[in-house]
């Protein structure tokens, strides 16, 4: 264990807003082993930074890791060459190039399809009826699962992102994670003779291109469904209820002053949908006064880097026209975020300008609270709105 000061958390209060806690840390033990989690937390974005760069110390490879032994061994949890590999094959489907060329206007007839089907005037939630669906269809196009239901992507994801969290070792939560890569597993089988006879742009259609073992093929469309489902849903509705719930930041990006992507990357800095990755101590290490010890467990805390407030003025306030070229929303180093461009143009190109012309007087409903909480992976749960145009 490291020989970091102890600071003890409410695990509950915790998920319900940790900014507070993480604020306290930052100024009081940026560096804080927590019991509650098991883990040395880093929560200053200057350390953070440096860690993540740090491959032959802070180890992406956590063999008795939740996602390596609930998901398969994915590329995010490989470091140097063995890592670098696997996202060369992926780069295909996921670069500027091909999200410009090929999937923008796709994702632009899923957001047009899903808004034909909301009556104007209705009450709806904004997460379940455009969001998630959204969401779902963009990630079934990039991975090739199109033989699947944007429910089985959301729920698949859900069960994942839930399973490789799940620090309290509930059993119903792994149970619900097996689900889900058995319900993943049995796609990718049902839809494999057909992209093998016509290999397209998706992740599975290239990754088989690529002649990566079948194992890896599996392990990384596991991951592209556990990170690109549930994230973009998330930083949808939640840029949506933060411009909503600021009249005068919508106003901004209305009159042009602003433009949607840097409303989306404020969001995305004020609440990181994913607020922290572990990684494994490879060899004993030293950062200021705290030692540290092989193997042990340390989280990289992003939802706290995004709000240093040596980086970040005013940084817990929502603010459009601030300049996020620090945040770390999308990773802070090798790992970097391999979704980032396609999430942009799903985003920032297609889900807020569409949504905003469509529906130009949206405004969230008052008959029913928003809910929103987590802090390894943070968001709205709902968004009550009114759909007026
Ligand atoms: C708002 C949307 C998204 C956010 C905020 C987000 C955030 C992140 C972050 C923080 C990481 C790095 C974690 C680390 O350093 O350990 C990451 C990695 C990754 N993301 Fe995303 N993500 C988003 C959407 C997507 C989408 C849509 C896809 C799939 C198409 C995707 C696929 C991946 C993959 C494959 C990795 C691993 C990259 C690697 O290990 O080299 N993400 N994401």
């Amino acid at each position: 264990m490291s020989t970091a000061p102890r600071i003890d958390i409410d695990p509950a209060a915790f998920w319900a807003d940790p900014y507070p806690m993480l604020a306290k840390m930052r100024q009081e033990a940026p560096i804080a082993f927590v019991p509650q989690l098991g883990s040395t937390l880093l929560t200053s974005r200057d350390d953070i930074s440096i860690s993540e760069k740090q491959i032959d110390v802070f180890s992406s490879h956590q063999p008795a890791g939740l996602m390596h032994r609930l998901m398969g061994h994915n590329m995010m949890r490989k470091d140097g060459e063995a890592h670098q590999a696997e996202r060369r094959a992926m780069f295909p489907t996921v670069s500027p190039k091909t999200v410009k060329a090929h999937w923008t206007a796709l994702f632009q007839a899923h957001a047009e399809r899903i808004i034909d089907a909301i009556a104007p005037g209705s009450r709806i939630d904004f997460m379940r009826d455009f969001a998630l669906p959204f969401s779902g269809e963009c990630l079934k196009s990039i991975t090739g699962l199109t033989n699947i239901g944007y429910q089985d992507m959301d729920a698949w994801s859900q069960g994942m992102i839930e399973g490789i969290a799940n620090y309290g070792d509930d059993p119903e939560v792994e149970a619900r994670c097996h689900a889900a890569t058995s319900g993943i597993d049995a796609a990718i089988d049902d839809i494999l003779p057909v992209m093998r006879k016509h290999p397209d742009q998706s992740i599975l259609g290239v990754l088989l291109a690529s002649g990566m073992a079948m194992e890896s093929v599996r392990a990384n469309v596991k991951l592209a469904i556990s990170g690109g489902q549930n994230e973009p849903r998330k930083a949808i509705a939640g840029t949506v209820w933060a411009l909503l719930s600021h009249p005068d930041q919508l106003a901004l990006v209305r009159s042009g002053e602003v433009s949607w992507l840097q409303a989306f990357e404020e969001y995305a800095r004020w609440i990181s949908p994913i607020g922290m990755s572990p990684r494994r101590i490879a060899k004993p290490w030293r950062i200021r006064d705290v030692s540290f010890e092989r193997d042990e467990r340390v989280f990289l805390m992003f939802g706290s880097a995004n709000r240093d407030e040596k980086h970040f003025e005013r940084a817990d306030v929502f603010d459009v026209r601030r300049d996020t070229s620090k945040s770390v929303a999308f990773g802070a180093g090798p790992h970097f975020c391999a979704g980032a461009f396609a999430s942009r143009a799903m985003i920032a190109e297609v889900a807020l300008p569409t949504l905003f012309a469509r529906a130009k007087n949206l405004e969230i409903a008052d008959d029913e609270p928003v809910r929103i909480g987590g802090w390894a992976f943070r968001g709205l749960q709902n968004l009550p709105v009114k759909w007026l145009q």
